[in-house]
């Protein structure tokens, strides 16, 4: 059985790592990895398969920066010959990126069938274009494969059959304990010189909140006032930069910018961090899963359990609320790790057991 995997952006390589890992542990599978080419820099792209041991890419789009069209046509041009010579059985999507979406328009139009993995999150939010992209996605794949049982029901109440979702758990969990021995011993925060359990973390590239220049200067000036009670280190997403530069603003003193991180030496900053600030969907699950409190600048969630049953935080971009969430946060001891079920680590090997199963669609 050929299983065709498709990335094309940071998150991506994340949730692929493991799944590539488990197919090549499989003799009677093939496993081929196409990158879209989103994401392009060495610290975006390549670093990550570095740190993941990630195979490299048989086929690469080059697609590049670009609009949303600009990016979702250009990968389904240059996705359709690749499917053409591949012919594989099954096409794996991730996440809910251009990459996601343009790969499983032109699978299912050409009778391939798809399964995405992360299916059935929503944020309700229409404006986010992860929402049209994770809505779409679920619509046209064959095989949902969802993290947590308020996606299931987000599928059902779109009239989404049973026989297509199936929970499989997070595989995102699945690289972080696997790779957290190794994170550990990273000499990141010796090199920054940060304490353990001393500094908090932000990271921050959602266009609701990087594209409006009042908007980032205001978080900025939130951050600068976290900064008066511990370091606040902010490995900066290079549209934020961009964003930063364009619009002149100025990085308060205690707010240390730096390039962005990759995958191990991150894991190592935020995971021994006193509390994450984010707009990021993929941290508000690690923090979850290891405990980390977390504070997601942004209205709503489409990760709901991270906030029932994990250290996360919806507090969205008013000042008061972040103040008032952070001087509670450190006035409060951690709680007790709760994982939802099946963030167990061993997710990609139950994917791989639906991709095997053949009453699959
Ligand atoms: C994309 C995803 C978002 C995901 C994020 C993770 C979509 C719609 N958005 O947003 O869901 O959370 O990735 O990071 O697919 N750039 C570089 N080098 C790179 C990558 C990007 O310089 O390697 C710059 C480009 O100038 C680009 C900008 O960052 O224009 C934004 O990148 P883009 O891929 O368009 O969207 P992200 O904000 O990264």
């Amino acid at each position: 059985m050929k299983i065709l995997n498709v990335v094309g952006t940071r998150p991506n390589f994340v949730k692929i790592a493991p799944i590539m890992a488990e197919i090549a542990r499989h003799p009677d599978l093939r496993g081929t990895l196409v990158h879209t080419g989103q994401h392009f820099d060495d610290a975006m792209s390549d670093a990550f398969f570095r740190d993941l041991d990630i195979p490299p890419p048989d086929h690469d789009l080059g697609v590049g920066p670009g609009t949303h069209a600009e990016q979702v046509a250009r990968t389904m041009l240059a996705f359709e010959p690749v499917l053409e010579t591949e012919r594989p059985d099954w096409v794996v999507v991730v996440g809910d990126v251009n990459a996601t979406l343009a790969a499983t328009l032109v699978a299912v139009k050409r009778g391939v069938p798809v399964a995405h993995v992360e299916a059935g999150l929503r944020s309700f939010d229409r404006n986010m274009p992860e929402e049209i992209n994770r809505v779409l996605t679920d619509a046209a794949a064959d095989l949902l494969l969802t993290p947590s049982a308020d996606a299931d029901e987000n599928l059902r109440r779109e009239g989404i059959p049973e026989s297509r979702i199936h929970r499989v758990g997070n595989v995102m969990i699945d690289t972080l304990l696997r790779r957290l021995p190794e994170a550990a011993d990273r000499p990141v925060l010796r090199k920054i010189g940060l304490t353990p359990r001393e500094y908090a973390v932000v990271t921050l590239h959602r266009p609701s909140n990087v594209d409006v220049p009042e908007t980032l200067g205001g978080l900025l000036a939130i951050f600068g006032r976290i900064a008066e009670r511990l370091p606040v280190i902010f490995p900066a997403h290079p549209r934020t930069r961009a964003r930063i530069a364009e619009a002149g603003l100025v990085v308060p003193p205690g707010v240390q910018l730096l390039p962005p991180l990759g995958y191990l030496d991150f894991l190592k900053l935020w995971s021994e961090s006193r509390l994450v600030l984010t707009d990021s969907g993929g941290l508000q699950e690690e923090t979850t899963a290891l405990g980390v409190p977390c504070l997601t600048l942004r209205e709503r969630t489409e990760r709901p359990v991270t906030v029932t049953q994990g250290t996360n935080r919806v507090v969205g971009t008013d000042a008061g609320t972040i103040l008032s969430a952070v001087a509670e946060t450190l006035a409060t001891e951690r709680l007790p790790i709760r994982p939802p079920a099946l963030w167990d680590g061993h997710t990609a090997s139950r994917i791989v057991a639906v991709l095997k199963t053949p009453t699959s669609p």
